[in-house]
């Protein structure tokens, strides 16, 4: 299955982007792994005639709307984001028309939709900087709770109105969970991702995106880590850390979603092309501005 895939990836000039949640196996045969404001600017600056990405549905579209030039395509069109659908209708109105200069901040895990009526789009490894250089004193921030309850404790000179969604899977990791694997591993420092909820981040020693986290664990002169992301992250971890060890809570978050990157479905959509992604051109028109904003204010 390897070599046809790269047989067909030199024959269609496709590209593999996998985001660090994709098995294993689509991170070994993408051409770029990375998480999800990396794999934006990826998109964006490809040379490339076909994108397959291993991800879910709000990353497939966005790679689309910043490059619809190009055929994007997906291993499985059914993997989605829970979260990235969790506004209520109607709450940006209201939002909106109770502070005259609100800002609405939307993480990426988001639809199409809930981006055309946001004015800025961020990642977990962009929000602080992004939130910081907008002049708006109040933001809402959509969907994520926890993202947003940890910008707010970076940002404290802003108002920052939460909206209640979450990652169901992070939102599951436990701080007796955590705490049972630090008491058999005491000197493991704890890594969180953000989307975590408060007290998980308030017993890790550090906190960040999936490739913030990879690169913690490299670049740290500690050689136990207590990983409280999904499960796929570890594939890199132990790939760039041989001699480190990395324990993940019990039961391991899993995004079955992101699961569904297998390698027969991406030999699949590269043998068949099918599973493009279409987002309508205003939807795609709307969108890109807070996408395009995030790029800028990202760099
Ligand atoms: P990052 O890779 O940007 O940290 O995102 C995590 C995530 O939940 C993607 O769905
Ligand atoms: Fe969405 Fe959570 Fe899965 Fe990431 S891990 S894609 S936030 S459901």
């Amino acid at each position: 299955m390897r070599n046809r895939i790269e047989k067909l990836k030199k024959e269609k000039n496709a590209v593999i982007l996998a985001h660090y949640y994709a098995p294993s196996e689509a991170q070994e045969i993408a051409d770029y792994v990375g998480d999800s404001f990396y794999l934006a600017k990826v998109a964006k600056q490809s040379k490339a005639d076909v994108i397959v990405f291993c991800g879910v549905a709000f990353m497939g579209e966005s790679a689309k709307i910043l490059c619809n030039d190009k055929k994007v395509l997906m291993p499985d069109l059914s993997a989605d984001c829970a979260m990235a659908h969790m506004v209520k209708e109607g709450k940006i109105e209201e939002m909106r028309a109770k502070y005259s200069d609100l800002a609405v901040v939307c993480y990426i895990n988001s639809t199409a939709e809930l981006k055309c009526q946001s004015d800025v789009c961020v990642t977990s490894s962009n929000a602080v900087k992004i939130v910081k250089a907008l002049p708006n004193k109040n933001i809402f921030f959509i969907p994520d709770r926890n993202l947003g309850r940890y910008v707010a404790s970076q940002v404290p000179e802003k108002n920052i109105i939460l909206n209640d969604g979450c990652c169901p899977i992070h939102a599951e990791v436990t701080a007796a969970q955590v705490l049972k694997v630090k008491e058999m591993h005491q000197n493991a420092l704890v890594l969180c991702h953000p989307e975590c909820e408060k007290e998980i981040l308030e017993l890790s020693d550090f906190s960040g995106s999936t490739a913030e986290i990879i690169d913690f664990a490299k670049e740290s002169t500690a050689s136990e880590f207590i990983i409280c992301t999904e499960k796929g992250v570890g594939y890199k971890l132990e790939t760039d850390n041989p001699q480190k060890k990395f324990y993940f809570p019990t039961p391991c978050p899993v995004c079955k979603d992101m699961k569904l990157n297998t390698l027969e479905n991406i030999l699949k959509v590269l043998e068949n092309e099918e599973n493009e992604v279409k987002v309508s051109e205003n939807l795609r028109n709307g969108a890109l501005l807070p996408l395009d904003r995030m790029l800028e204010l990202g760099k």
